[in-house]
């Protein structure tokens, strides 16, 4: 490849989202229609229970949601993500189960998943855990902290009921913006506080 056809920007304009089997699954299609048209690559991993829930609540499989370039085998540790190398400018769990947080909390690489969180702490990239579960034990805890600690950004699904949404996909999508905001991805007509009226 000659100079004039590389890139100075090492991470690319691509994400990576894994899905895995909590609850929550609106989270999910909400913040693929928010950043939906950002311009954005979006590759994923699904686990095999993530695409259950998948299924339970949204009636869909992975292959159904739109946003999503291209998947990778939850077992498939030859595909790019499991690599540093990879161009990818950070990644999410959305929705992330207490299991995927266990194994990501303690640098186990049992699946695709755990191996490209634990490539994105190791390369100083954004991670962000869409953790799920309620109510929430003391290895929970403790895995959040764990995490946290070694870079990832604890981010639960939770609306902003004071922007007085008026469906569920509406909360979802306040929730999804935050997520954005996370990953630096710019949102149109993005609601504020401060910016709107409130009544
Ligand atoms: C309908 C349904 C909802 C679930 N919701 C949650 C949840 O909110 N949080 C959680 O930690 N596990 C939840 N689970 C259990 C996980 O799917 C299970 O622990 C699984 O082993 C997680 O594997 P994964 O992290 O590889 O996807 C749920 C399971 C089902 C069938």
């Amino acid at each position: 490849m000659s100079p004039a056809h590389q890139t100075n920007n090492a991470t690319g304009e691509r994400l990576l989202i894994a899905v895995t089997g909590a609850s929550g699954m609106l989270y999910l299609r909400a913040f693929l229609k928010v950043i939906a048209g950002s311009g954005i690559e979006v590759h994923g991993i699904c686990s095999s229970s993530g695409r259950k829930v998948l299924w339970m609540e949204e009636g869909v499989t992975p292959a159904d949601l739109k946003g999503i370039a291209r998947w990778f085998a939850e077992d498939d540790f030859t595909a790019p993500p499991a690599s540093g190398s990879s161009r990818y400018r950070g990644m999410a769990v959305l929705p992330c189960s207490m299991g995927t947080l266990a194994a990501i909390a303690s640098g186990l690489s049992v699946n695709l998943i755990h191996r490209a969180a634990d490539v994105m702490l190791k390369e100083r990239r954004t991670l962000i855990l869409a953790v799920r579960e309620t109510p929430l034990n003391r290895n929970h805890l403790q895995n959040m902290l764990r995490a946290h600690d070694a870079g990832a950004i604890i981010c639960p699904p939770m609306p902003a009921h004071y922007l007085r949404p008026a469906t569920l996909e509406e909360a979802a999508e306040t929730y999804a913006w935050r997520l954005a905001d996370q990953l630096g991805i710019a949102v149109a007509d993005r609601k504020r506080w401060g910016e709107e009226p409130t009544c």
